[in-house]
């Protein structure tokens, strides 16, 4: 681990000049069944990425078996019930390894086995990290669905992956709301003939119907043992397929593997948040998101951390509920999102000021862009600005945090995510695809590959090759805008493509145009972000309705609707506006670029509508709205 500033550039200037002895030093902290052949071999063009080659290993013997003999009392998992009179659990290393091969024995007696795509649509209970792990052990591919999205999105990610087997619960808790999973999952699998079991957890006691295919959690795992062999993976094998939005309908099932997600997921978890033996992480993030998977499960797990697992929501009971249990587990390390933080600020600080937070000693922030308010929100209020904040940037696709600082070691700078971490070169391109230099703004690429990067879009190479590696050959394109300072910190500006980030959520608009184009009354729709002062950006959608609706305020309510059931509530539009036409191009092509404007109500920065097929609508969609 770096802990100095001096150490952190030995370690940058070595990464960058010889990667493969960098990360094989690494990689030789964890264990292995059997060593690897060679380090590297890529070729972004292709692209094909491969770490440590020909090593095998299993993650969970890393994550489990090998803290057994330092630290089996040690808690692994600490668990923050919804409702706070409900008892916390501390679930040490040693119960958690025997619960994981409990339940990877369950799967095994219902017919998993290595490479099936086994779904996991569950509330954040420590089961939901237990059949992750579980996965993991037998070589199953793990494809988490965040509990919040809703049937079709479930149901579309089920089919992509054919997945064999879904692992749900009657219902989730989420704040005074009971969320009817089973109920959600029961209506996705009637679409989804590839899944042949599905085992249901009981976590709130709820009615459920019964299908053919369904089996208890309590009764199957009654039925199997606690003695589970770590199935041997190459380091290349998939771990998991983990789905984000993309710009066309369709979601991409980023596909992370073995070795390389374990090594770099570990590095970083530790060095960024500086993590010392008998300190309380807490990272608010659902596992349903890749930053529950690297830093609740993963990062934590491999480094023997204990990772908390909180299974409610910022305001329940009170605004107050994160400092109730930062104060209430001496949380040492706390990670949420700017949503969170802008939310919580809004309310008084004596909400704050009522809980002892002097266990804090650094803070974290990740999924969008921190501003300046909530940042010093957070370095005051909660930070009493003795703690560090981490900004960490990252993506689904990048698997682990690629620009951030070290907590206390490397200098931080508000709303700038800094440096990149050592073997991390990042870029900054024009247009052209030229390489700016110095201090600058462009669009943010890296040029090497880091052990975690995912390898693949699920069952569709092509579209991962040019999504990522088309627009600027030679580089990986995450799809987000930075500006760099002369001391070569970076400080993101937000997407340049046709993804919004709601409230740390990241969607794509054309997932939910194409639910809103499902509406009979629909013609056509155009959805955009607009900034929003607490969820960061919101969504706007403008659409063109089949015969004027008798009552337009009905038909807005039943399209919210639609979108919250076919994806999700976070899904749902903030505004709807029904207009007559949607700006186009002369070739017919929706013009976003307008939209976004006139959503963000910035009418004089519409620039020339007059090559428009139809500039009028431009005025009636202004007129509407004065
Ligand atoms: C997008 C990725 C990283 C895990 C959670 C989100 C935005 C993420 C930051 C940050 C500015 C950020 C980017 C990125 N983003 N972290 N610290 N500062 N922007 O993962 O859902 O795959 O979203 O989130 O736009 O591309 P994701």
């Amino acid at each position: 681990m770096s802990t100095s500033l001096t150490e952190f550039k030995d370690a940058s200037t070595i990464a960058q000049k010889k990667p493969e002895e960098f990360w094989g030093k690494i990689a030789q902290q964890f264990q292995w069944k059997k060593p690897w052949t060679k380090v590297l071999d890529y070729d972004f063009l292709k692209p094909e990425v491969k770490w440590f080659l020909e090593g095998k290993l299993n993650i969970t013997e890393n994550c489990l078996d090998r803290h057994l003999s330092t630290q089996p009392d040690k808690t692994a998992i600490l668990f923050e019930p919804n409702n706070p009179d409900e008892p916390s659990q501390h679930i040490s290393y040693k119960e958690l390894h025997q619960r994981v091969c409990q339940t990877a024995n369950m799967l095994i007696a219902n017919g998993a086995k290595k490479g099936d795509r086994i779904c996991i649509y569950m509330p954040m209970v420590p089961e939901l990290a237990i059949s992750v792990l579980a996965c993991a052990r037998i070589g199953a591919i793990h494809s988490v669905v965040f509990a919040g999205f809703s049937v079709k999105a479930l149901s579309a990610r089920m089919n992509d992956a054919s997945c064999n087997m879904l692992l749900t619960s009657d219902g989730g808790y989420r704040g005074a709301k009971t969320i009817a999973l089973k109920e959600i999952a029961d209506e996705a699998l009637l679409s989804c003939p590839s899944v042949n079991c599905c085992i249901v957890f009981q976590r709130t006691n709820q009615n459920v119907a019964w299908n053919p295919i369904d089996k208890w959690w309590h009764e199957e795992i009654e039925k199997v043992g606690s003695d589970c062999p770590a199935t041997e993976m190459d380091s290349e094998d998939p771990l998991f397929v983990l789905y984000t939005s993309g710009s066309t309908g369709k979601p991409k099932g980023l596909v992370h593997s073995c070795g390389g997600y374990m090594v770099y997921t570990a590095y970083t978890f530790k060095n960024v948040f500086q993590y010392t033996d008998n300190d309380v992480y807490w990272c608010t993030a659902d596992i349903g998101w890749i930053t529950g998977h690297s830093y609740i499960i993963y990062g934590p797990l491999a480094n023997g951390a204990t990772s908390m697992m909180f299974e409610g929501v910022p305001s329940y009971p009170d605004y107050d509920r994160f400092w109730e249990v930062c104060a209430k587990h001496k949380v040492n390390q706390f990670y949420t999102a700017p949503t969170a933080i802008r939310a919580l600020q809004k309310h008084p600080t004596s909400l704050v000021e009522k809980h002892d937070l002097s266990s804090l000693k650094v803070l974290g922030s990740v999924g969008e862009p921190i501003n300046d308010e909530a940042w010093h929100w957070y370095d005051k209020n909660i930070g009493k600005h003795k703690c560090p904040i981490v900004d960490t940037w990252w993506q689904t696709e990048t698997g682990g945090i690629l620009i951030s600082s070290l907590a206390g070691v490397t200098p931080q700078k508000p709303t700038y995510a800094t440096l990149p971490m050592p073997g991390i070169q990042a870029a900054l391109l024009d247009n052209e695809g030229n390489e700016l230099e110095g201090e600058n703004e462009g669009i943010l690429a890296i040029k090497q590959p880091w052990p975690s990067i995912a390898r693949t879009i699920y069952g569709d190479h092509e579209r991962y090759r040019q999504v990522y590696f088309s627009a600027y050959p030679g580089y990986y394109y995450p799809g987000d805008g930075a500006l760099r300072d002369a001391e070569g910190n970076y400080r993101i500006t937000g997407r340049i493509d046709d993804v919004v980030i709601v409230s740390g959520h990241n969607l794509g608009t054309a997932p939910i145009e194409n639910a809103l184009n499902e509406h009979p009354n629909v013609v056509e729709s155009a959805v955009v972000g607009f900034p929003h002062d607490v969820k960061g950006n919101a969504l706007q959608a403008f659409v063109i309705a089949r015969t004027t609706a008798d009552d337009i305020v009905i038909l807005k309510n039943e399209l919210r609707a639609l979108v919250s059931k076919t994806i999700g509530p976070i899904a749902k539009p903030d505004r709807v506006q029904v207009v007559s036409g949607l700006p186009k191009t002369r070739s017919g092509k929706i013009m976003r670029r307008i939209l976004r404007k006139l959503a963000a109500g910035e009418y004089d920065q519409l620039g020339d509508v007059s090559t428009l097929l139809n500039p009028e609508v431009v005025e009636e969609i202004k007129r509407q709205n004065n």
